[in-house]
């Protein structure tokens, strides 16, 4: 909490996206009998999940085990996680009409199952480590909605986006808007910090960024009631950072493919920052992950205002061993 609000710290604070899945044998065991949708909406499994994590590792905050698809279903559009081939929406979004219909969503009481696990986690957890809620950004929920599911191109949404701009706009500002009650909701159940994921803006232009994704991520990381830090999460932003962190956020999360050095000089002094080891990294031995968590702290030089993580998520091939030894040494390095 003090790096989001760029106060200094013993030591550099630490946890990773997805820390909590598939890599550790704890989840895995409850996976084995229960399907992923069942376990988020499962308060009590979702707890334990979260809390499981966050002691394994001895990570500094834990984040609520959930997913930024949940939101597809109270807009109607249906949600099936399938084997293998990752998530599926059944309805996905077509037309101009399929826009229109989409309803006005307020996820009060359709997620309340999330809030419910966030109340029962923030009394679960050790009272200093921090929780964190989180949601999808509107473009990446958009890919999703657009798409169907995962997809390597973005064929559809980019072709949805370009070919009318009312319509685009009216799919953003919806998203938004239930995002910023998603979000406000999940602070009022005891959310301390919430991430914005924008997982897929890097497959865009910055002009295209610019134009049809800013305004209304920034509608999102603008609107939500004040006081909770934000951390807005991208992905392959390389080429438009300056945008992406002026869309809004108090900590802009970058992935590995920039030094974060380059990072603040683009960002400018007033954020923290977030990131950013390569998670295959966490895939080779012990020595190269010091290697590389070494010119990570270095190239911070232990400025306040770092929060270590991935740039991206943990894989679930990743031994659990490298990770639990990834968050000591980020400690023991960093101690000052
Ligand atoms: O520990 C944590 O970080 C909290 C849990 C968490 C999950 N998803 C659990 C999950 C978080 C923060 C997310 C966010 C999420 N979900 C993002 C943004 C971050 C990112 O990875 O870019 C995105 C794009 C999704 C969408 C999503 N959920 C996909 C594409 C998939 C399938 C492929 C995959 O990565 O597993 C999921 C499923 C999912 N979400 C799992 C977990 C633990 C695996 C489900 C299973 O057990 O089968």
């Amino acid at each position: 909490m003090k790096a989001c609000r760029l106060e200094k710290t013993s030591r550099t604070p630490v946890w990773l996206m997805r820390q909590a899945g598939r890599y550790m044998k704890e989840y895995r065991e409850i996976r084995d009998a229960k399907s992923f949708l069942e376990i988020c909406r499962d308060k009590d499994l979702a707890t334990e999940i979260t809390v499981t994590a966050q002691k394994k590792l001895n990570v500094d905050a834990a984040i609520i085990f959930s997913d930024i698809l949940l939101l597809v279903e109270p807009f109607g559009l249906g949600l099936e996680y399938l084997k293998g081939d990752g998530p599926m929406i059944k309805r996905p979004i077509q037309s101009a009409r399929d826009v229109e219909n989409l309803p006005e969503v307020d996820p009060g009481e359709s997620l309340s199952f999330v809030f419910q696990a966030i109340r029962q986690t923030r009394q679960t957890l050790d009272r200093a480590i921090p929780l964190l809620g989180f949601a999808g950004a509107p473009f990446t929920l958009a890919s999703y909605m657009i798409e169907g599911g995962s997809s390597k191109d973005f064929s559809k949404t980019k072709t949805f986006m370009t070919r009318d701009e009312g319509v685009w706009r009216s799919l953003m500002k919806k998203i938004a808007r239930a995002t910023i009650r998603y979000l406000d909701n999940q602070i009022d159940a005891g959310a301390q910090a919430v991430q914005l994921f924008d997982s897929w803006v890097g497959c865009l232009s910055g002009e295209e960024y610019e134009k049809y994704v800013l305004p209304y991520s920034t509608l999102v990381l603008n609107g939500l009631r004040k006081g909770t830090p934000v951390v807005h999460f991208g992905t392959g932003t390389t080429g438009f950072l300056e945008s992406f962190s002026r869309a809004g956020g108090d900590v802009i999360s970058v992935d590995h493919r920039m030094p974060l050095d380059g990072v603040w000089k683009r960002i400018g002094p007033g954020k923290a920052i977030q990131g950013n080891l390569d998670p295959q990294i966490l895939c080779t031995d012990i020595p190269t992950i010091r290697k590389y968590t070494q010119e990570i702290l270095d190239s911070v030089r232990g400025r306040a205002g770092h929060i270590f993580n991935l740039g991206h998520g943990v894989l679930p091939q990743t031994p659990v061993e490298n990770v639990i030894a990834l968050v000591d040494m980020v400690h023991e390095m960093s101690a000052r």
